[in-house]
């Protein structure tokens, strides 16, 4: 296979590379994190990604989405803070600009929908000096924007699935899949991004064009919602002060083993749910820490 010769991430390089939890640290030291997503068909997405970001290690979420959305999120977190976005046309139009510089790191996408207002989010996310991860109707949107990401100095990441990857190549599924390491390659080098293309093997790949490969996780994760989960557990990999290439192998590590553990315990693959995998991060933590 393609990825024989590229290097895998391991169990001990996650236990080598995740950063201890200083005996006196605060929350402040675990980043403060921002969610931007959601809309009234898709309230899911973002609990699930901003309780990942939590269960994962994340000093503080917000939340920033459309009001209805909020319960959904508080329903299942409630540790989570908010900031309600402009629904009547869409998202943010400028006037309500979202205070970007209170926050270290970024996700924006999930549940977030197609309509050309939502566009307007990620070309404001785009001008601001936070690192910034990328996913689902945010690549979408994002596709149009490349150019602008390329000028930008901070971290962009891309954590699309197959057909997202497609799109943005504006190639066909097949296609990519027959190289999916030179396509990665020659996006992230070509827009300066990082990319996460994920799958059963998730590739990584930086803006230099280094690439590693997570074999973690099985056929539990095929199923809605688990790519929202991986979203909040990037953001908050990336909140405490890991290198971006360690942090997303360790994102892609600690959500493929929540599958597999839960798996071998209390689940099976048919019935593991994304909300699943976040309560099994407790259990990588436990076994591999
Ligand atoms: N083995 C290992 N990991 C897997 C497997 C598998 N067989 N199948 C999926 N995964 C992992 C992927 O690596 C990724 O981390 O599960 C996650 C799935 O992420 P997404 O594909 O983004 O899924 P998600 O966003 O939750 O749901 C699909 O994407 O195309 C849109 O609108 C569509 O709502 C749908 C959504
Ligand atoms: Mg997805």
């Amino acid at each position: 296979a393609e990825h024989s010769h590229r290097q895998v991430w391991t169990p001990e390089m996650f236990q080598k590379t995740m950063p201890e939890r200083k005996p006196n640290a605060h929350k402040g030291n675990h980043g403060r994190g921002l969610v931007i997503g959601g809309n009234s068909e898709m309230p899911g997405s973002m609990a699930m990604t901003v309780s990942a970001a939590l269960r994962t290690g994340a000093g503080l979420v917000t939340a920033a989405t459309v009001k209805e959305v909020i319960p959904t999120i508080a329903a299942h977190c409630a540790e989570a803070t908010y900031l309600a976005l402009n629904d009547t046309d869409g998202y943010a139009d400028g006037s309500s600009a979202i205070p970007f510089e209170n926050f270290d790191a970024a996700v924006l996408g999930m549940g977030l929908g197609r309509r050309p207002e939502a566009a307007k989010i990620v070309q404001q996310a785009i001008k601001t000096r936070l690192p910034l991860i990328i996913d689902a109707d945010g690549l979408f949107h994002l596709k149009g924007m490349l150019q602008h990401v390329k000028q930008r100095e901070e971290p962009v990441v891309l954590t699309p699935h197959p057909g997202e990857m497609a799109m943005l190549l504006d190639i066909g599924v097949p296609e990519l899949l027959k190289s999916p390491f030179s396509y990665s390659k020659r996006f992230a080098e070509e827009y300066h991004v990082y990319v996460v293309l994920k799958g059963r093997f998730t590739i990584v790949t930086t803006p230099e064009g280094n690439q590693t490969v997570s074999d973690a996780g099985n056929s539990g994760l095929a199923k809605g919602g688990t790519g929202d989960v991986l979203s909040g557990v990037t953001l908050a990999m990336i909140m405490q002060k890991q290198p971006i290439p360690e942090a997303l192998n360790n994102a892609c590590f600690v959500h493929g083993k929540s599958a597999e553990l839960l798996t071998k315990e209390t689940h099976s693959v048919y019935d593991l749910m994304a909300t699943d995998v976040i309560k099994g991060i407790k259990k990588v933590y436990r076994t591999f820490q």
